[in-house]
């Protein structure tokens, strides 16, 4: 049975751990998986702009002994012209896998139920899983573990990374705080959800509306954009709802003195994070940005073997 990775927990707990062992050892033996040998084709779609996204697919899957083809969604039929299902009918028969960065996340479903070839999320407004596999790596990297360890999210924990945080943390057994002003909470489904993994792995969820209750004794911090793509509209208010709620040093330093700093970037220097902060010593960003490569080949290889 084909395999997707729509959502984090899309895969088991177990699973989850091995694509991050495997990610290790691939960023150590860059050229030791070659699924795509032939060279195989990998469809890589995009209706939003980025570049760490585009950047680590394209290398990865090129590692991986394959062609990376970049579609805009704009230059191409999808969308208003060709349905997602005749889109994913078209490409299902000509490449080895399709990944895919949208908005609406019910369109990387249908994607999923018309393809024979495992289908990716690379962003939706409601996830973004291949960040959290890079951002479990990282923190196994640094700290030399995951379950146990407290991690503390604080800003907009009603957004795709937020989402992922909950899910795919309490998959690996942490400990997740989160802070967020009122408007901005996690959906009630999706705190639900994160506590029902949580109690099989011995993690924990605690919401919070004050990011200095969130933040005590954490062992990563982590934050991301106020105005995720697709809500630029609403920067003004967003920025007004969100004061308070910046990570410079003296929120900082309310986690343990050993805490790393994460973002899964691009990051705005003095509205959810300080310059000081993200530019200073515990901030692990540009290994985590790297590690989009080694998790996504990890991730691309064990679903080629899932057939
Ligand atoms: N973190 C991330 O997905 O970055 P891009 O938007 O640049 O791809
Ligand atoms: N929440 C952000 C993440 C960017 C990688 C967004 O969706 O724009």
């Amino acid at each position: 049975m084909v395999r997707h990775f729509l959502k984090d927990d899309d895969i088991t707990p177990a699973e989850q751990a091995a694509i991050i062992r495997r990610a290790i050892e691939l960023k150590k033996s860059p050229y030791s998986a070659r699924p795509y040998e032939g060279p195989k084709t990998v469809a890589l779609i995009f209706d939003k702009t980025s570049t760490r996204t585009r950047v680590s697919f394209a290398v990865g899957v090129a590692d991986l002994g394959g062609v990376p083809l970049i579609i805009d969604s704009q230059s191409s039929q999808m969308g208003g012209k060709e349905s997602v299902a005749d889109t994913a009918r078209v490409l299902d028969r000509q490449v080895a896998a399709i990944v895919w960065r949208t908005y609406a996340h019910h369109g990387l479903e249908e994607m999923a139920a018309n393809s024979k070839v495992p289908v990716v999320n690379s962003l939706s407004d409601d996830y973004h899983p291949c960040q959290l596999l890079a951002d479990l790596m990282t923190i196994q990297e640094h700290k030399g573990q995951l379950a146990g360890l407290k991690i503390s999210y604080i800003g907009d924990a009603a957004n795709n990374m937020a989402n992922s945080y909950l899910i795919a943390c309490a998959m690996a057994g942490m400990h997740v705080s989160m802070a967020s002003p009122a408007e901005y909470l996690p959906s009630a489904a999706i705190v639900k959800r994160a506590e029902s993994i949580a109690a099989e792995t011995g993690g924990s969820i605690e919401v919070h509306g004050d990011p200095v209750a969130a933040i005590a004794g954490a062992d990563v911090v982590v934050t991301d954009t106020w105005i995720s793509m697709g809500q630029e509209a609403e920067k003004a208010k967003r920025v007004a709802d969100f004061a308070g709620f910046t990570i410079d040093s003296a929120l900082m330093a309310r986690a343990k003195a050993d805490a790393i700093f994460m973002h899964c970037l691009p990051a705005y220097r003095g509205y959810e994070v300080s310059a000081e902060v993200i530019d200073g010593p515990q901030s692990v960003i540009w290994d985590e940005a790297e590690n989009r490569l080694h998790a996504q080949k990890a991730l691309l290889a064990w679903l080629a073997e899932q057939r």
